[in-house]
């Protein structure tokens, strides 16, 4: 069999239809957009149609999409570009513990260069933010509410409108980071309360290295970039048009086809999250399995083995998979997403996040819980702690 791609959430291959109309701008429309003549114009013509096309998709206007490198600089631009332009009114942003590094690490570093204090909402043991505990953490110094929409890990949604209209009963910008939900969940930043947004295309068949961060007209932020006028002079530097023009078609398509996408992927995940439960024991689901989900990912906890060890023996037999741990300074770090729903360090160590795509099929799923049945088996019989029996009795 050919190998099998379960790691979507990671990243997501280029579709036939976003790669047809990027092509051109290799070739014919190579110009600068920056450029008065010809072919400054004809690049520059494409990017208009790419911004378009993210304000229709997020019901946002033209001018207040910018675009960018990704989802990482999205977020960071965001961040930085707030603690500065309302340093006068504050010092304060909320977050939440499960965001991404683009998000935490960025904010942790502003804690030290520029006195930045933080709150970190908690996370019950479904993945939600803690509402109660939001409006409790609010200051007169709260400049920044910023909590993400689909976690990338366990695939929760926030309730994002509502934690938008908190911030904004208390004259506070909010900002979600939507890298992965945009494919599965109907963005509206006026309906949802949103100031800010970010977006990463190749998180939704788009190219690598290109993104959005929609700015809500009228609101300040930082200058990210300087240099040249590109985006509104706001974040400088040549167009990646063939990027941008990517991202614009490929975002077209998600919401073209939500609808259908999501029926499709929510049956094979279920069907694979009922084939484990069946077929393997003292393995636990991580997330929520409400309809407040992405329908693409399942993340489930092996109890007496390490996720590392599943994911490469997957990897030997054809089969790519996240684990819940990050490689990091040669140690293996749980996931901070998994601790903070309360997971013992034990079952987040034995994580692993199977994330489904367009292209894979119920007969893949077959191969992939037959193999794991294996493995599992295999590795418990290596496992002292299995022998001793040791855990067992973690009740998610
Ligand atoms: C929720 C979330 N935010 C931000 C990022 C970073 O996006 P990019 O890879 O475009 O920098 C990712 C990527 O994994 C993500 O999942």
């Amino acid at each position: 069999m050919d190998r099998i791609y379960l790691d979507h959430s990671a990243t997501t291959p280029v579709s036939k239809e976003v790669i047809e109309v990027m092509m051109p701008c290799f070739t014919e429309v190579f110009g600068n957009g920056s450029s008065q003549h010809f072919h400054g114009r004809e690049a520059s013509k494409l990017v208009d149609i790419a911004r378009k096309q993210v304000a229709d998709a997020i019901g946002a206007k033209v001018s207040e999409i910018y675009f960018t490198s990704g989802g990482t600089e999205s977020d960071n631009w965001v961040v930085r570009g707030v603690a500065e332009a309302y340093k006068t009114k504050g010092n304060h942003i909320i977050t939440s513990m499960i965001e991404h590094p683009a998000l935490l690490k960025t904010i942790e570093e502003l804690t030290r260069s520029h006195g930045i204090e933080v709150t970190m909402l908690p996370i019950s043991k479904e993945g939600f933010v803690c509402i109660d505990e939001l409006k409790k953490a609010i200051r007169p110094t709260t400049i920044l509410i910023t909590v993400m929409a689909a976690n990338n890990e366990i695939g929760t949604y926030q309730d994002i409108e509502t934690i938008g209209k908190i911030a904004h009963d208390n004259k506070i910008l909010f900002h979600t980071d939507a890298v992965q939900a945009v494919c599965s969940m109907p963005l509206d930043v006026v309906a949802q309360n949103i100031d800010f947004l970010s977006l990463s295309a190749h998180k939704f068949y788009g190219p690598k290295g290109v993104g959005v961060l929609y700015r809500k007209n009228g609101i300040k932020l930082g200058k990210h970039i300087t240099g040249g006028e590109q985006e509104r002079s706001m974040r400088a530097g040549t167009h990646n048009t063939a990027g941008i023009v990517g991202l614009g078609k490929a975002i077209e398509i998600a919401v073209r086809d939500r609808d259908k996408n999501n029926k499709y992927l929510s049956e094979l995940r279920d069907y694979f999250v009922s084939e484990i439960h069946s077929k393997i024991e003292n393995v636990y689901f991580n997330g929520t399995k409400s309809d407040k989900r992405m329908p693409s990912v399942a993340n489930f906890s092996f109890e007496f083995i390490e996720g590392e060890s599943i994911l490469l023996r997957l990897d030997l037999v054809g089969i790519s998979v996240s684990s819940g741990s990050a490689c990091s300074s040669g140690s293996l770090e749980p996931s901070h997403s998994l601790l903070a729903t309360g997971l013992p360090i034990e079952l987040a160590h034995g994580s692993l996040r199977f994330s489904f795509g367009l292209s894979n099929t119920k007969k893949q799923v077959d191969y992939v819980v037959k193999s794991l049945v294996e493995i599992t088996d295999n590795l418990r019989e290596l496992s002292p702690l299995f022998a001793r029996k040791e855990g067992g009795t973690f009740n998610v």
